[in-house]
């Protein structure tokens, strides 16, 4: 049997893990795509690569004529390491470019959103449906009193709405800040707080698994400290009751009742920001990561293409919520501004049962399916026989996104998803770097499973070593400023140069990912190496989770690491130890865990607590994690010399094994 027989077979061995090991899975080779594929992509595409080599400036120069701008920009870069400037001097609106500009088009009368509720209720909107819903909440973020520059908290399910809002942020001037519904109020206060946020819009409620979630009265809870917010709107989704605090809540239909019809857009300067979307880094506080107008809108705009192959006909579908980057990126943004129609779906893959995506896919014919690694692995646990009872055939290609995906994970969604038709493009981006950097390009690349492949066009990505030379394994680095790179971290400037630019010397950009290439000079991504979790592809701190733990009274110290998880790629494992006079009982695990999600949010739930009296640390003081891995992924434990006392090393094991 063959490695790619081995693994499309898929009955071998733990789902989520690779069962191959390092030689063989570089072996796997490459995946032939369709020849029609090839035909009408290949020249096109090398084009693309050639021009950007010649010149990475004339290049982007020419992708920023995919926008629609008020003012042509002066100077393409400006380059004053660690902070970039692209299109000085352009002036453009978001919003204008994902709405106004297709109104003389056929795109306007085609949908821009077919949205179902997990309850399955339907709505769609055109893109002149959407542009006059956009108008009108612009106007109502006018009227109360929001003008360009101000800071708009979102906190909203996957519904229209929130594109309307985001949009109609973009519209205004106004930067947005969009929470994931699933964060706890602690983690939507501190980002509001972060923000300066004047306005919060929110839900009474959304759906998840059957269950309502309560959002309003979440909401209510951060806002009790939150002094910035001035007016709340709260989107009916749900029709539940709920508080209304008078003079500061109101209902987002009986706004829009009353709104004017039209709002002009907002003349930005390139550089004016766009939002800030906050992401875990190494210590316990998020970064509000920057994004501004022009660049951002340029990259997202292009990559969208190149990457999806749009295609006017195209029923385009991103799992992502909006909550995360790739929601602004290939939700909002990009597929709007290309013109694209596509699906947007509330609520979980197994509701009311495990083929709910299928039958979506049947139902809205749709023919680009972009999600997550994690996705995929608990389909395959799920079994084969769901995707099997439905008609998949509209698909035409499909997309990876969030965390390295596994050869195993990758085969099964070829097969079983893709019906060996549809080619994968694995792609490899950040939060921090606004849109795709490393994918293949069907039609050009050749595909392999495990492999985001190749840098995109004007992308210059290498493999480093500490000092700053070039490797076939190390760190990833990009060696060139981009269109959509964060501009910087809001309000903390130091902290942007320590974590992206210290490391070489300011020279190149730090991803915090390790990599290797391959022969073919392919990159295979191998996962943070920092103290940055990926659990079920959302990006975690490990610092955030203990400070999470040792918020709670009876806790002394916490360590926090990740250990390997079949579905979620990451899970946590936290080792704590507990103050003297803290009675231990049974109900403590729940209780820290409880503690944990209290403070973050459900997605940071430790998978174990493991209680020790001792944590290993250095003698200055300092948490080796390292060691902790060790013991939990069953290794002879490392260098253990450092260890102010070496016997805590045995004791933790013996924890570890009898809980
Ligand atoms: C981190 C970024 C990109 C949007 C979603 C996550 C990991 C992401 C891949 C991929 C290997 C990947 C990296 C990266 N990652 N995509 N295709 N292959 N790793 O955005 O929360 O900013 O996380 O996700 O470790 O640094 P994010």
């Amino acid at each position: 049997m063959s490695n790619q027989e081995k693994l499309a077979d898929g009955k071998s061995g733990s789902y989520g893990l690779c069962l191959l090991d390092e030689d063989e899975l570089y072996g796997i080779g490459s995946i032939e795509t369709d020849a029609e594929l090839k035909q009408r992509r290949h020249s096109g595409i090398k084009a693309l690569f050639a021009e950007a080599q010649q010149d990475r400036e004339a290049f982007w120069s020419a992708q920023a004529q995919c926008l629609d701008w008020f003012e042509p920009w002066n100077k393409v870069l400006q380059w004053d390491p660690p902070y970039a400037k692209w299109f000085l001097g352009g002036k453009l609106n978001a919003c204008y470019n994902c709405l106004d500009r297709h109104m003389h088009t056929e795109i306007w009368k085609k949908n821009a959103l077919v949205w179902e509720g997990e309850e399955g209720l339907e709505r769609s909107l055109t893109y002149e449906e959407l542009y006059k819903e956009v108008n009108k909440f612009s106007n109502v973020l006018k009227e109360s009193g929001i003008s360009k520059g101000d800071k708009v908290a979102i906190y909203l399910p996957m519904v229209p709405e929130t594109v309307i809002a985001m949009l109609s942020c973009a519209r205004v001037g106004a930067v947005h800040t969009v929470v994931f519904a699933g964060f706890s109020a602690d983690a939507l206060k501190d980002r509001i707080l972060d923000a300066d946020a004047k306005l919060l819009v929110t839900a009474d409620g959304g759906w998840r698994k059957g269950r309502v979630i309560a959002l309003k009265q979440t909401a209510d809870m951060a806002l009790e400290s939150c002094p910035c917010i001035q007016k709340t709107i709260v989107v009916r989704r749900l029709n539940c009751e709920v508080v209304m605090q008078y003079g500061r809540d109101e209902w987002y239909d009986s706004l829009m009742e009353d709104a004017q019809e039209e709002c002009p857009c907002e003349e930005m300067d390139a550089e004016d920001e766009l939002y800030i979307l906050y992401t875990s880094g190494t210590t316990g506080k998020p970064k509000g990561i920057v994004h501004t107008t022009g660049g951002y809108m340029v990259s997202v705009t292009a990559t969208m293409r190149w990457v999806f192959d749009l295609q006017p006909c195209d029923i385009y579908w991103c799992t992502a919520d909006v909550g995360w980057v790739t929601g602004h990126s290939y939700v909002v943004y990009g597929p709007l501004s290309n013109g694209v129609s596509q699906l947007i779906y509330e609520g979980a893959a197994d509701f009311p049962q495990r083929d709910r995506f299928w039958q979506l896919i049947q139902k809205y014919r749709v023919t680009i399916l972009y999600t997550a690694p994690t996705a995929i692995r608990m389909f395959m646990k799920w079994g084969d026989n769901w995707p099997q009872g439905c008609d998949l055939s509209s698909l035409r290609l499909l997309g990876s996104v969030g965390e390295p995906i596994n050869p195993e994970a990758w085969m099964w969604y070829y097969t079983h998803i893709g019906c060996q038709r549809c080619p994968i493009v694995d792609t490899w981006w950040q939060t921090e770097t606004g849109s795709i950097m490393i994918a293949p390009l069907a039609g050009f690349t050749a595909l392999k499973p495990g492999s985001a492949t190749q840098p995109l066009p004007g992308i210059d990505a290498v493999i480093m070593d500490e000092e700053g030379r070039q490797q076939s394994s190390g760190y990833l680095a990009i060696t060139s400023p981009w269109p959509s790179m964060l501009r910087g971290i809001h309000k903390d400037s130091e902290r942007y140069q320590q974590t992206y630019w210290k490391k070489w010397e300011g020279r190149y950009y730090f991803t915090g990912d390790g990599a290797k290439q391959d022969e073919d000079g392919d990159f295979w991504l191998s996962g943070r190496v920092d103290d940055v979790m990926n659990i079920s592809g959302h990006r975690l701190g490990t610092m955030e989770v203990e400070s999470a733990l040792v918020d709670h009274q009876g806790v002394a110290e916490a360590a926090v690491i990740a250990t390997a998880h079949a579905i979620k790629g990451q899970a946590i494992a936290a080792f704590v130890s507990l103050k003297e006079h803290t009675p231990f009982h049974a109900d403590l695990e729940d209780e820290l865990k409880q503690h944990v999600v209290k403070k973050i949010g459900a997605i940071a739930r430790p998978e174990r607590v493991i209680f020790i009296s001792d944590l290993p640390k250095t003698r200055s003081g300092k948490i080796i994690r390292r060691l902790l891995r060790d013991i939990a992924e069953g290794r002879v434990t490392g260098d253990v010399t450092t260890l102010s006392d070496p016997s805590v090393m045995e004791n933790i094991k013996k924890q570890y094994q009898e809980d």
